[in-house]
């Protein structure tokens, strides 16, 4: 071609990336690798082939781990524990600046490898992934020499199996091994099978770096070297990303293990244009929401929701955009998508794509290169909320779009989801955009933007989309526990245990409902005395219809969630005041049922006190502001998570109970509690409190059962957020384990969480809203 046919055709030409480095860098390794196993590159067996998804062919081989691999990765990760996690922040910070350093001066190299292995765009690894990347260990290499200061309470958790996805192999890399690192852990890394290279690269980068042997092990293999890594006794957490229903077979695998568990897993994110949204930049927008990285992204914004005056001329400017895009070598410079990340991956899009109606369908006019796997940008108009292709994750280059009137319509079409990772909101309306904010059930909300990115702001999910947070201070929560928690409360020896009760009269309890006491559905009670036979009481024993009844009263009174924390504050102290009018009562009574321990007057004292903290901090559990890379703002919102189930604990019947039923009213959560078994009179008698504090009917529901007959059922209900237990197994590990069905989360804990801060730490969900700013 002529410049002037150049000029005619305004076509682009090719701008293509060398491979030259990287292929040098996979021929030095003779293009067989085997894993990175205390400090050492150990060969490994039975190896399979990695692919390059933009030609078809072989880059190289790696191997399948053997599970005597994995017991040596995860015995070199204990051994090297002690002497990591003990190093000062200074030390540890060293070695994650040199990692940063390191990776920024070989960018070009992992970008070209990134690229060879995925199937990116050049571009995309070149200035996101790669960029993102070192932000990261910079990032954490603060977090390393801050945590003693900032984070006094907090200890590393030990060793972390990580197991990560294809679609960003380093990103999610950096996003597990970084914070990890920085918090004193030592970590044996998964990569996923298509997408090994760049983690044998970064294994190199690591021996180069200081990183001490045993404190990064990396292996290679399938699913079956994940699950290995996931039912390791000696792994103490493990940090997973990747597909809903691994997810969910990891929750099951861990349950009742005491390993810590983080998720981060699909989405099926709306993408919402309001009929004043900026035409053009909505529709570039769109083009970064699904196009970019050829839509296998899990924030992806996937599900178009556009106001119904606006959708046709919506449509016919982002079809004209989305025709003009250009697939082709990833290595190319002037492509818009690349590859698909293996054959696999693209056959599972077409199979999504083949019951849809063909005249909804339409895709990019782009010429597809003849080998590899490559599908076109593609837009399904018009489909049903209900219809599969809105509601599941496709993971590839595929926009399905609906329109909505208003935007309480909108908010429901989004919320429409078992997902809940990611909304984006368009419109030039300040007010209603960050309206919008607050109502979508998302861990991350972008304002006139979207896949915005930064080590300094939380990411990660809700609902199915999963649990846990990566990026900022809330990320760090997930690599750390809580320091010097006794592990049995403090045994008051000298106490007296003389009841001193008068009460003769046998008394009925009844479960508190919806603000009302109701009896049992059942019918059922059962009886229980003091410890002196001076009295007896009738204790209910409630069954699942009990349960249906308090979560329907505890999601009517869904208006608390958005109540003010002076008002939450104010209902505190009431509540408070009227526990202290009845405090000789109840510490009688708990002298009379807990024979050890701490005294009635002290417990009745430490439980006011925590009313009281729980007061305090309602109107002050603040979100902050993230210092993020972008003109604007990245806001980091503490939300609650809504209703919660939780079993009290045995111990400190008063104290256990208010303590959860504080915290939760503290940040707007609406809870259903079962009482401790051993000693359910206290709580039979603070619903009379509660009946008299002005707390709104159904935030507050306390019901009477026989845990292991409710626990099941409790993890299972599809209409509960999260469940908390303070008890041990079998109670813990069925709750752990059910709660696979929702993927709910789940805070299993028996006194190693005393302070009111983590408590109201795990009562909230944080949100990060980005809103840019500036014209243009
Ligand atoms: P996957 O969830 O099977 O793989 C992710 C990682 O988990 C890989 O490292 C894999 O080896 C590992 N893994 C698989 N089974 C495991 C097990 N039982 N225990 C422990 N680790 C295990 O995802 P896959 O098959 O690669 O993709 C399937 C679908 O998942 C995609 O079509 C997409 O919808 C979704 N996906 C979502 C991702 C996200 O970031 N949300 C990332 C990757 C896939």
């Amino acid at each position: 071609m002529d410049i002037k046919e150049i000029y005619e055709t305004m076509d682009y030409g090719t701008a293509p990336e060398s491979a030259e480095e990287a292929n040098a860098w996979l021929d030095k390794n003779n293009r067989v690798f085997g894993h990175f196993i205390d400090g050492e590159f150990v060969s490994g067996t039975d190896h399979f082939e990695t692919i390059n998804p933009a030609t078809g062919k072989s880059l190289a081989q790696v191997s399948q781990a053997s599970s005597a691999d994995v017991d040596s990765a995860v015995a070199a990760a204990n051994r090297a524990f002690n002497e990591w996690s003990t190093r000062s922040g200074f030390e540890r910070a060293k070695v994650l600046y040199a990692l940063a350093r390191n990776i920024q001066k070989h960018a070009r190299l992992f970008s070209v490898l990134e690229t060879l292995d995925n199937g990116k765009p050049i571009r995309e690894s070149r200035d996101i992934d790669i960029p993102l990347v070192h932000r990261h260990f910079y990032y954490h290499a603060g977090m390393a020499q801050l945590m003693a200061k900032e984070l006094p309470n907090r200890e590393a958790i030990g060793v972390c199996g990580q197991i990560i996805p294809w679609n960003f192999p380093m990103l999610m890399l950096a996003w597990k091994i970084a914070p990890a690192l920085a918090m004193g852990n030592t970590v044996v890394l998964k990569p996923a099978e298509t997408t090994s290279l760049t983690a044998l690269l970064f294994a190199e980068i690591c021996a180069q770096s200081g990183v001490p042997k045993g404190v990064v092990n990396i292996v290679t293999g399938d699913g079956d070297v994940g699950d290995m890594i996931v039912r390791h006794k000696d792994v103490h957490k493990i940090a997973f990303t990747g597909s809903t229903d691994v997810g969910r077979k990891i929750r099951q695998a861990t349950a009742g293990s005491g390993k810590s568990l983080t998720l981060e897993l699909g989405g099926k994110s709306p993408f919402i244009v309001f009929d004043d949204a900026d035409l053009d930049s909505a529709v570039e927008g769109v083009v970064d929401a699904i196009w970019f990285n050829q839509g296998q992204v899990c924030c992806a914004g996937s599900r178009l929701l556009v106001q119904a005056g606006l959708a046709d001329k919506f449509h016919s400017k982002l079809v004209n955009r989305m025709k003009k895009l250009r697939v082709g070598d990833p290595l190319d410079k002037s492509i818009d998508m690349g590859a698909i990340n293996s054959q696999a991956q693209l056959d599972r899009i077409k199979s999504m794509l083949s019951s849809c109606d063909p005249s909804k369908i339409t895709t990019a006019e782009t010429t597809m290169p003849d080998d590899g796997y490559y599908h076109p940008p593609t837009l399904i108009q018009d489909v049903e909320t209900s219809d599969t292709l809105m509601q599941e994750e496709i993971f590839g280059p595929v926009l399905v779009s609906t329109t909505f009137r208003t935007p309480s319509e909108a908010v429901a079409l989004a919320n429409n989801t078992r997902y809940g990772l990611a909304a984006s909101v368009w419109s030039e309306n300040i007010n209603l955009a960050l309206g919008m904010a607050p109502k979508l059930k998302a861990g991350v909300v972008w304002v006139n933007g979207t896949n915005f990115f930064d080590a300094g702001a939380g990411f990660g999910g809700t609902k199915e989309s999963g649990f846990g947070r990566e990026g900022g201070w809330e990320g760090l929560m997930a690599y750390t526990r809580p320091v010097n928690v006794p592990k049995e409360p403090a045994d008051y020896s000298t106490k007296k245990t003389t009841p001193n009760r008068a009460a003769s009269i046998n008394r009925t309890y009844k479960n508190y409902v919806g603000g009302k006491q109701s009896r049992p559905d059942g019918g059922y009670t059962k009886q229980i005395s003091d410890s002196s036979n001076a009295a007896t009481y009738d204790i209910p024993i409630s069954n699942r219809k009990d349960l249906r009844n308090a979560v329907e009263a505890a999601n009517k009174a869904i208006g608390w969630s958005s109540s003010t924390g002076h008002l939450r504050s104010q209902i505190l102290y009431y509540f408070a005041e009227n526990l202290s009018a009845r405090a000789d009562e109840f510490a009688a009574l708990i002298d009379t049922f807990q024979p050890r321990g701490m005294s009635g007057a002290e417990e009745v004292q430490a439980t006011l006190e925590t009313i009281f903290e729980c007061a305090a901090w309602s109107d002050k559990f603040d979100g902050d502001v993230r210092n993020v890379p972008v003109r604007g703002l990245a806001l980091s919102l503490n939300e609650p998570v809504g209703t919660i189930a939780a079993f009290a604990p045995e111990s400190q019947a008063l104290l256990g109970l208010v303590r959860v039923i504080a915290t939760n009213i503290a940040v707007g959560n609406r809870v259903i509690v079962f009482p401790s078994e051993i000693n359910p009179v206290i709580a039979g008698e603070l619903i009379q409190v509660i009946e008299t504090s002005d707390i709104p009917a159904g935030v507050v529901n306390i019901l009477f059962a026989d845990h292991s007959d409710v626990a099941k059922h409790t993890a299972m209900h599809m209409d509960i957020d999260a469940v908390w237990c303070e008890e041990t197994a079998p109670i813990s590990s069925m709750i752990e384990e059910h709660s696979a069905t929702n993927l709910k989360r789940t805070w299993t804990h028996v006194n190693t969480a005393t302070e009111i801060r983590e408590f109201l730490d795990h009562a909230i969900e944080k949100k990060t809203v980005w809103i840019p700013w500036g014209e243009g």
